[in-house]
């Protein structure tokens, strides 16, 4: 029997003053929304604190993401399950009301990992993933044009057998070009998790951890074994010395408890355990 454990954050960026205690009690309602799906294990867990989060106004995913260089939001999310490394993405949504629920699809389905834009809607249309009118996600439009960084929210769960998984939602960067995909659908840029050694999810400007590889390279350094904390900050430090990014990354190790590290003025998170 394992300990289980969740952690859940909601984005590390340059949060106004003003919305730092509201976006933490979002995330605390994320965290127990989570918490009280353990039992039907990490997935579950995981898919439930960022499903959570994809209905938060305040938090870059889903309802109230940041607006594109067009003015509308496109969404991206991703999951991982550590106990076979499977994995599914979805990227480029404009009509998927829970995009953590079509990269759950994704990967369910299994014959590919990533799917995007108009392919992506198709295919969660014929899977029964609910789908919106794209105005839905414009909760605030004055309040998302002003929203800065490239927060996004995720999530990284441990259940009594052991098993670890993550999952990761985000409206991307403020201002983005039309069909740009960040980290957080791709494995091993902002999400890895293997039941051996433990589970990550970052969170920051995208092409950043794409370009370090930076969730896999965390989840090789637990592989080594070095401590969660360590992992965390190590890997927040090399974003910061090699490519100047802000973020952030929340880990769970496959035994010991969850960390989290961030190079911004605020990263709100919480865990259980
Ligand atoms: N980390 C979120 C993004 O850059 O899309």
């Amino acid at each position: 029997m394992a300990r289980p454990a969740l952690i859940v954050h909601g984005g590390a960026g340059p949060v106004p003053e003003a919305e730092r205690g509201l976006r933490q009690a979002a995330v605390e309602r994320a965290r127990d929304a989570g918490w009280s799906a353990i039992s039907r294990g990490a997935l579950a867990a995981a898919v439930a604190a960022v499903r959570h989060m994809e209905d938060e106004p305040l938090l870059n995913a889903g309802i109230g993401a940041c607006l594109n260089s067009d003015g509308e939001v496109e969404l991206d999310a991703g999951v991982m399950e550590g106990a076979n490394l499977r994995a599914g993405g979805a990227a480029c949504l404009r009509d998927v009301r829970h995009p953590i629920d079509l990269a759950v699809a994704v990967m369910e389905d299994g014959r590919h990992v990533l799917l995007a834009a108009a392919g992506a809607s198709r295919f969660a249309r014929e899977h029964g993933v609910q789908m919106a009118d794209p105005s839905i996600f414009i909760t605030d439009r004055k309040r998302q044009e002003l929203m800065q960084g490239a927060d996004t929210v995720g999530a990284v769960a441990r259940d009594g057998e052991g098993r670890l998984a993550v999952a990761v939602s985000t409206g991307g960067v403020k201002g983005k070009l039309p069909g740009r995909i960040g980290d957080s659908p791709i494995p091993g840029a902002g999400l890895y998790v293997d039941d051996r050694f433990g589970g990550v999810c970052g969170t920051g400007l995208g092409e950043a951890f794409i370009r370090l590889g930076l969730a896999r390279l965390m989840v090789v350094e637990l592989q080594h074994g070095m401590d969660a904390a360590s992992v965390a900050q190590g890997a927040i430090d090399h974003l910061t010395k090699t490519l100047k990014a802000p973020g952030g990354a929340i880990v769970i190790p496959r035994e010991g408890s969850p960390c989290a590290a961030f190079n911004t003025p605020a990263m709100p998170w919480a865990m259980a355990e």
